[in-house]
């Protein structure tokens, strides 16, 4: 223990992080005086369960508290409801199946896939109807991408409220895609020249139904079937849902059950196929598919305090756009006044999480985190009160500003804002 301190530090020090020569808090250990080394514990005693003990393996029972949560007072039922990812737990850029957060407006439906089906008709050559089996027969892709609610962030329009990213942030969800392009499916049918929209269908009792450009059905959207390399979860949609990268969360049909071709967007035929956005003057941003350039710093937060006092202290977050890959992440540990390069780790990918991370010596004062994004295209995450200028404060949707944490002196953390 006490070399493996040891070359830590010194990996801090070479890379010129622990200014001061900070060192981890590790014991100087005499032989012997290590029980949960030099003594039998429980686990060291007895046979463990065998290998069919756990056909479907759960995590350990010391990570019970690793789970999706709710907000008891934010929607009238929990079937048209939401539940937030403990992205404070997490770490890397892919999000495990059972945490992904939900978000359903009838509940969840179980469907047998054997009586699963997806028609294609409209503005096509000939209308199809494909089973599951057919849809396994065409070739398939495998994709990392996000998926955004256009509420994430939304009770934070007027103001600090949740205490914790899970419930600021967590409405957003990574994992690897299979399925086939809807580019394949479109084509199969044959589209029409006079075509202009998809309109994607849900087969759950909220009939689901949106308008994608056909440009978008055409360029980068999935007909999914596997999340992370297994089936859908029931909750994601099984057995089928759409995928369509960078662009938020309600487009994203579950339980897909028909795709119609049209010329004409559901949202000139029904009032609600659309979200919009309510501005100060009281119009509303109509088309707002994409998501813009986020970040959030997930640990520390105030689910996630600093329990081990000062020295080393790795600061960690997510970024993503639905514009593209994230190009660079910037932290600031006092409010804005200054600012330090984040260093990205794992995959960056387009219109996917990112996972960095900014190492640092901490002190043990007051710190004021803050994340900031800026992706491929040159987009860079606004603060709070500049998406306020330019929006008001009327809208629920596409808060993409910059979160501040203040962390205390006995490592606690809260939610706040700075100006
Ligand atoms: N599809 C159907 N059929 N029914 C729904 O209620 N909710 C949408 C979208 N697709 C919804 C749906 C919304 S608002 C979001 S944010 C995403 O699904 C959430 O996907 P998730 O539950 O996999 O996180
Ligand atoms: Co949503």
């Amino acid at each position: 223990m006490g070399d493996s301190a040891r070359l830590d530090r010194r990996r801090l020090l070479t890379a010129g992080l622990a200014a001061g020569g900070a060192a981890l808090a590790t014991r100087a250990i005499g032989a012997g005086s290590e029980p949960a080394i030099t003594e039998i514990q429980d686990w060291n005693r007895y046979l463990g369960e065998g290998v069919q003990s756990r056909p479907y393996g759960i995590p350990s029972e010391f990570e019970a508290n690793v789970v999706r949560r709710d907000v008891e007072w934010l929607t009238a039922s929990t079937e048209s409801s939401v539940n937030f990812t403990p992205l404070q737990d997490l770490d890397g850029i892919i999000t495990p199946n059972g945490l992904c957060f939900e978000r359903h407006h009838a509940g969840i439906a179980e469907i047998d896939p054997a009586q699963q089906r997806l028609m294609i008709n409209g503005l096509v050559d000939t209308p199809l109807v494909f089973t599951m089996e057919d849809l396994k027969r065409f070739p398939r892709e495998n994709r990392i991408y996000f998926l955004e609610c256009a509420a994430n962030s939304g009770m934070e329009w007027r103001g600090s409220q949740l205490n914790g990213c899970q419930y600021t942030h967590g409405m957003v969800h990574c994992v690897m895609y299979t399925g086939v392009p809807l580019k394949t499916i479109l084509q199969e049918a044959g589209i029409k020249t006079n075509a202009k929209w998809v309109m994607p269908e849900g087969a759950d009792s909220s009939a689901m139904t949106r308008s994608i450009p056909l440009d978008k059905a055409l360029d980068d959207c999935l007909v999914a079937f596997k999340m992370n390399g297994e089936a859908l979860r029931p909750e994601q949609g099984y057995p089928l849902r759409l995928v369509v990268p960078g662009w938020e969360g309600n487009m994203w049909v579950k339980w897909l059950r028909r795709l119609e071709v049209g010329d004409m967007p559901w949202h000139q035929r029904e009032e609600t196929a659309k979200y919009t956005d309510l501005l100060a003057n009281g119009k509303a941003r109509r088309f707002t598919w994409v998501m813009d350039v986020k970040s959030v710093i997930t640990s520390p937060s105030p689910q996630a305090p600093v329990t081990h006092g000062k020295g080393p202290l790795v600061i960690s977050g997510l970024a993503w756009s639905g514009k593209g890959r994230i190009k660079r992440v910037d932290v600031t540990t006092d409010g804005g006044r200054n600012w330090k390069t984040a260093r990205i780790d794992g995959p960056s990918l387009p219109k996917a999480l990112h996972r960095f991370y900014l190492d640092i010596d901490w002190d043990g004062s007051d710190l004021l985190l803050q994340s900031r994004a800026i992706d491929e295209a040159g987009f860079v995450q606004p603060t709070k009160n500049e998406l306020r200028l330019a929006r008001g404060e009327n809208s629920i949707y596409h808060n993409n500003g910059i979160q501040t944490w203040h962390v205390k002196a006995d490592g606690a953390v809260e939610n706040v804002e700075v100006s």
